[in-house]
């Protein structure tokens, strides 16, 4: 099959099986393109919440797929590929929070939604990139223990009051983004604003003109009257923000903003598991139960 068939016979197995195809701003430009939504962290959660489609399939990593099935466990949730994960979700484990949580007792938990449902389970609520300063403002206690990204900790922290406790996980691609490489953009392109996404380091932040999550950068370029950005995220965002700027200029401040595990999913792999209905990401009852209540508890807090 070539793409073009390939991309036919998914939209039209996707009706066939009432399936929702979600995909990360991350993803392969083939694979945003056949999705019927196309999204951050947060958006993908609350689709997931809110879909009456029986079936939702996850391009993206293994804690977006295990989000969905816990805020639509009645659904049918697939995940092309298992072994796509998160490496700084996989830097905190459940029994490891229980240990901070018993060093620092009384304190609430805010965990980023990348991080396993175990962990949600252990926290209070859940945060995004897009949401993180308001979900921690919103809590009733001077002092909050933030879980895992310790660089989106040191964002909220400089935005709250709170007394913050970090975790000390990272995104691997965002935390490497040296300061040279971004000086050497900006004076390439001084007429270009640069764009950060929070999981980048803090010293990377105050170099930024605008800091937000992927979709808080695609707004941001939209409604802007400036022509160049250099882009602090993942490479994959390129493809919404040239769709939706032909008459924009973006540049990468290096190659190694590229998610390895975010570009495993294939057209064909999209495919076969709309044919096999599988694999299927399940979450156990109880750990979903509690995990649930972290992810509502976030959803409630006015945007
Ligand atoms: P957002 O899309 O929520 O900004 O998150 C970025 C990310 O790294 C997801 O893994
Ligand atoms: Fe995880 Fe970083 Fe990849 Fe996002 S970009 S999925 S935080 S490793």
């Amino acid at each position: 099959m070539n793409q073009q068939q390939l991309k036919d016979e998914i939209r039209r197995l996707a009706d066939e099986r009432d399936a929702l195809i979600m995909a990360h701003f991350y993803q392969r430009d083939e694979i945003q393109e056949i999705a019927d939504i196309a999204g951050d962290s947060l958006a993908m959660a609350i689709e997931a919440a809110n879909t009456e489609r029986k079936v939702i399939v996850l391009c993206g990593v293994h804690f977006m797929a295990e989000s969905a099935a816990i805020l639509a466990p009645e659904k049918t949730v697939l995940l092309p590929r298992t072994e796509a994960g998160c490496p700084m979700a996989d830097m905190v484990t459940a029994d490891k929070l229980r240990e901070m949580k018993e060093r620092l007792p009384g304190r609430p938990v805010v965990t980023y939604v990348n991080s396993s449902a175990a962990v949600k389970a252990e926290s209070d609520i859940c945060c995004t990139s897009a949401n993180a300063v308001a979900v921690v403002n919103s809590l009733d206690a001077d002092e909050v223990i933030l879980v895992p990204d310790r660089n989106l900790g040191r964002y909220i922290a400089a935005n709250t009051e709170k007394k913050c406790h970090f975790w000390e996980g990272y995104c691997p691609f965002h935390d490497q983004l040296p300061e040279e490489d971004v000086l050497a953009a900006k004076e390439q392109h001084p007429e270009a604003l640069f764009l950060a996404h929070p999981e980048c380091r803090p010293q990377i932040l105050k170099m930024a003109d605008h800091i937000a999550s992927t979709s808080g950068i695609i707004d941001f370029v939209k409604k802007s009257p400036v022509k160049k950005f250099i882009i602090g995220t993942e490479v994959g965002v390129l493809f919404r923000l040239r769709k939706e700027n032909p008459d924009k200029e973006f540049i990468m401040p290096n190659s190694l903003l590229f998610c390895q595990t975010m570009k495993y999913t294939t057209l064909e792999d999209v495919l076969k598991c709309l044919q096999t209905m599988s694999p299927q990401i399940t979450v156990e009852a109880e750990t979903s139960r509690k995990a649930k209540l972290t992810l509502d508890r976030m959803l409630a807090v006015p945007r």
